[in-house]
């Protein structure tokens, strides 16, 4: 059977974007940018992206396009018999691994929703609000339930397959978490005494610039285009050869950027509004923001109702999206390798990734005694991820296509055999920040993190 490909350029596009813009874009980027000089974090993290994001994604897009295969049926097909074989292994482990933390996140996004469709934040007080999150993730049942139906939703685009599921998918989401977060920006710096908040985040201020502003931009930027974890390589993969390369990582790698932004103007200025620190992580999404609501729901309950509702669909959206990247990875490599069919291979990778969600949905309930230099099980997950597993994926796929490919391979699919416009004149220096700019980059972020 013919293995399934993208519709076109605009869906192949949205779905690597929905890849992409997910929960570090909204718990992450607006308090970076505020801690790290504002403007100027904006200017570094732009030189991030061009010099070791992008190349990281043509890497990844010419190993994925060229083979037509997942991880690692595709070293199978181009370093076939050497051990490049366990590069592929772990490039479908690591989002698998993610998955299964990101989506008990993604299940609070829901109950927040649910709560915040029957008007908790409105009706209660507002201290007591942001005591809630603690209670709801230390419980047993409620978590695990809504991690469940998370997966399952993710599950449901997945079994619709490449094109019918994730290229509708995010064709529908998309368009539609980019109106989102506009509306909430607009309502948020139209808030009184919002205009500190606009502050913190565009004035340049070179004070906050140290050694420690690179790395965090260079981090971030990777982390946020879903590199170093198979899921380029996968959706490469059923991208058509006729495709430009050059486009494709250009456009992820500005809706992603515009998403951030937006974001950190939706969340940033209201944070400020309502006269408290802004910071990062769920803290900021699950209780910073239901204590605004809350606090603005005394002056404005029903537009404030309303907001908090877009809120949590923009969060529940945009995790969803990234969530479905992660799984497909999986998926494709059981459908590929092991020639399983398509709802087969998914029920197989939602039972492993809910098994060890499982494990870290209840890590900070029954299981929060487990814990490794004071992490619960979940912060071990995502250290680990992130800080280790991600790099080392991003690392060797710089050294496999700078390296180990031949040259003029690299050249004939980055450029589309000589015929998408304008990369034959971008191929050297792009070729040259894969081999040596990029790999210097991600091993200073990688150095960074142990120290
Ligand atoms: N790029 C997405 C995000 O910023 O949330 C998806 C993602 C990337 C999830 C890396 C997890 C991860 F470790």
């Amino acid at each position: 059977m013919e293995r399934e490909k993208f519709g076109g350029r605009l869906g192949a596009i949205l779905a690597l974007a929905g890849s992409a813009i997910g929960l570090g874009n909204i718990w992450r980027f607006p308090y970076m940018v505020g801690e790290n000089g504002g403007a100027v974090f904006i200017i570094i993290y732009i030189a991030a992206t061009l010099l070791l994001s992008l190349p990281i994604f043509f890497a990844e897009f010419i190993i994925g396009r060229r083979t037509q295969s997942n991880c690692i049926g595709a070293m199978k097909k181009l370093a076939p018999g050497t051990a490049w074989k366990w590069f592929g292994a772990l490039s479908i482990f690591i989002p698998l691994f993610i998955l299964s933390y990101y989506s008990v996140v993604g299940g609070w996004s829901l109950e927040y929703l649910v709560q915040a469709c029957s008007l908790t934040f409105t009706n209660a007080d507002a201290v007591e609000v942001r005591g809630l999150f603690g209670e709801f993730i230390t419980g047993t049942w409620g978590p695990l339930v809504f991690f469940t139906i998370y997966l399952l939703l993710v599950l449901g685009v997945i079994l619709g397959g490449v094109r019918k599921g994730i290229e509708k998918f995010s064709k529908l989401t998309i368009p539609l978490l980019f109106i989102l977060v506009v509306i909430i920006a607009v309502y948020s710096v139209s808030l009184p005494g919002s205009s500190a908040g606009i502050a913190y985040l565009v004035r340049p201020d070179w004070s906050k610039v140290t050694p420690a502003t690179l790395v965090n931009a260079l981090g971030q930027s990777f982390y946020s285009m879903s590199l170093g974890m198979g899921i380029i390589i996968t959706y490469s993969s059923y991208i058509k050869k006729q495709e430009n390369p050059v486009v494709t990582g250009f456009a992820t790698g500005v809706s992603d950027f515009l998403f951030a932004i937006i974001a950190s103007f939706a969340i940033i200025p209201a944070v400020f509004s309502a006269g408290i620190e802004p910071g990062a992580g769920p803290g900021l999404i699950f209780e910073t923001l239901p204590f605004i609501f809350t606090s603005l729901s005394e002056t404005m309950p029903v537009l404030s109702s309303i907001i908090a509702i877009l809120f949590f669909l923009t969060i529940l959206i945009a995790a969803l999206t990234s969530s479905v990247s992660l799984m497909e990875v999986g998926v494709a490599y059981f459908v590929d390798e092991k020639k399983m069919k398509r709802s087969s291979a998914s029920l197989l990778v939602f039972t492993m990734v809910w098994i060890a969600g499982a494990v870290c949905s209840l890590s900070f309930g029954p299981l929060k005694g487990i814990t490794l230099l004071g992490n619960n099980i979940f912060d071990i997950f995502d250290k680990f991820a992130s800080n280790f597993l991600l790099l080392i994926g991003g690392m060797l796929t710089l050294v496999f296509v700078g390296w180990k490919m031949d040259k003029e391979a690299v050249r004939d699919e980055f450029t589309s055999s000589g015929k998408a416009r304008g990369s034959r004149r971008l191929f050297e220096s792009t070729y040259f920040l894969i081999k040596y700019v990029a790999p210097v980059l991600l091993g200073i972020v990688f150095i960074a993190n142990f120290l």
